[in-house]
């Protein structure tokens, strides 16, 4: 099985992807093809982390920093589903369409540096690979049970109140 850092990565290669595939996209098949496949994987990627990775980076993560990564990290992802929404209310491949998913695009890539450079080491040196491979099992699960985000309900959280809950 796969630890859950593995996993994760795994999801954030797909983004870089996906962004790219948006640049060779032509036309607005093309590019609604593409762009929904893409949303839709970064809404499920962000709900999967919220409910699987950052409850336990709180309580097993560094104390000193762990909070604060979680406060960036439920901010990011807000910005993140806030362009995905500004770009649904947008027709495809208009200016203000571009303008959106370009928000979601830069937003996505500093949202992964900071995961990948801070909170996935940060957990990685805090949590044993028992917990890690228990939490990829959970991870493969939550996909599993929400085949194309089927009931699941995306929205923005506060980042105090979620880390008050969750800790
Ligand atoms: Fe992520
Ligand atoms: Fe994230």
């Amino acid at each position: 099985m796969d630890d859950i850092t593995a996993l994760i990565l795994d999801d954030h290669a797909a983004f870089r992807r996906g962004f790219a595939r948006l640049d060779d996209a032509r036309g607005e098949e093309q590019l609604t093809a593409v762009w929904e496949a893409l949303a839709l994987h970064l809404e499920i990627h962000a709900e999967a982390e919220e409910r699987i990775l950052y409850p336990h980076l709180l309580k097993e993560g560094s104390s000193e920093t762990a909070e604060e990564e979680t406060d960036d990290a439920i901010r990011d992802h807000n910005k993140i589903r806030d362009a995905i929404q500004a770009a649904a209310e947008q027709k495809v491949g208009s200016d203000g369409w571009w303008k959106a998913v370009w928000e979601a695009r830069t937003e996505n890539s500093e949202h992964l540096a900071e995961e990948e450079d801070e909170v996935l080491p940060d957990f990685r040196k805090h949590a044993d690979m028992d917990l890690r491979v228990s939490l990829g099992a959970q991870w493969l699960t939550f996909y599993g049970e929400h085949p194309s985000g089927k009931g699941l309900n995306f929205h923005d959280k506060d980042p105090k109140r979620y880390i008050q809950e969750n800790s």
